[in-house]
């Protein structure tokens, strides 16, 4: 029989289930949380109980789209963190019933080592390029915001981090001072495109090494809307697009600087991209430019690989079950799982 795993992720806003049969993904359900937009972030509480709620629906829908049944499933793999706490008991106590009623085995999936492992998600008759060892892989999401050295499937180094906020956080922080609600990223992205980003001018981190700040961003974004609003009260309104391409820009020039100062220390020309803010159009266009100058090779996953998603969580569990590489059934989720 094929080994057919399902994967469940549920580490944050989004519950999701998928099915990956023999390394090639048969579905992918995701349901997201918009119960969060009203409060201009995510509520843990009230997203663990969406996931609660959402849970046994989209495993039902993500088997019936892959044509399987729970019995035809080989094992399952779910995230164990990081995330919220409240959010990964959901998935990871689903996993273990799910794994005990079938008398399947349980496969615990890092969610960050997913986000990078969703390059290897492959679709059926959608043949693609898989990037060769050793890559870096630029990870920008709502919580994280990392350089990673990928040596091997699951022999990972982060060489960079954010030391304050995450580049997502930077997105959705200002959109809510814009009034513009939760997740910022893709209307700020909007915006942007009828925007010019040299209207204005936010200050720029200076941090040693490969890490990352966005904390003095937001407080120059925050003091220019504070100042400009004191002379011109509908100042946000009449300058947004403006303001949403000038902040875009800013926030993906420091994270392509710091992906070049990357790849000249490390020697490695090989990129790739995750997590929520890899689906920034600017982000995307901007790295396939600044590879096509420099020689790099950049593999750009489809959105739909690049926010949270259980597909990437299903092909990193089918690489672990080729290994053997099990979880123990009293094992607890850890919101703060390091690798
Ligand atoms: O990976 P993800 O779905 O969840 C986390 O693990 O955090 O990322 C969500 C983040 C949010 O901050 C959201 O604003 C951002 O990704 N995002 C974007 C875009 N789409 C989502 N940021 C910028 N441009 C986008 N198009
Ligand atoms: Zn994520």
């Amino acid at each position: 029989m094929e080994v057919n795993i399902l994967g469940i992720e549920s580490s944050c806003d989004d519950t999701s289930a998928a099915v990956v049969s023999g390394g090639v993904l048969l579905s992918n359900v995701i349901a997201s949380q918009a119960v969060h937009s009203a409060y201009g972030g995510v509520v843990p509480e009230l997203a663990s109980r969406a996931h609660q709620q959402n849970i046994i629906p989209v495993v039902d829908q993500a088997l019936k789209q892959a044509g399987l049944t729970a019995n035809d499933i080989s094992a399952v793999a779910f995230t164990r963190g990081p995330g919220l706490l409240g959010s990964l008991i959901v998935g990871c106590s689903f996993a273990k019933g799910f794994a005990l009623a079938g008398g399947i085995p349980m496969i615990e999936v890092n969610h960050l080592q997913g986000h990078v492992l969703s390059q290897f998600v492959h679709e059926k008759d959608k043949p693609k390029e898989d990037p060769q060892f050793p890559f870096l892989t630029l990870l920008v999401s709502g919580g994280h915001t990392q350089i990673i050295k990928v040596k091997d499937y699951f022999d990972m180094e982060i060489i960079g981090t954010t030391i304050d906020d995450a580049a997502g956080e930077a997105f959705d922080k200002c959109a809510k001072v814009m009034g513009l609600g939760y997740p910022g990223g893709p209307v700020i992205d909007k915006h942007a495109h009828q925007g010019n980003h040299e209207a204005f001018h936010f200050a720029k981190p200076n941090i040693p090494g490969l890490d990352f700040s966005f904390s003095g961003l937001k407080t120059s974004f925050l003091y220019t809307l504070r100042d400009r609003m004191k002379e011109e009260p509908d100042f946000i309104d009449t300058h947004l697009d403006d303001l949403c391409a000038s902040l875009q820009y800013t926030i993906v020039s420091i994270l392509i600087e710091k992906l070049a100062k990357a790849v000249r220390e490390t020697g490695i020309r090989q990129i790739t991209i995750g997590g929520g803010v890899a689906a920034n159009s600017e982000l995307r266009d901007t790295l396939s430019e600044t590879a096509k100058r420099r020689g790099w090779k950049v593999f750009i996953p489809e959105r739909k690989f690049t926010t949270d998603n259980a597909a990437m969580i299903a092909g990193a569990g089918y690489y672990k079950y080729l290994k053997g590489e099990f979880a123990a059934m009293d094992l607890a989720p850890d919101a703060r799982l390091k690798f």
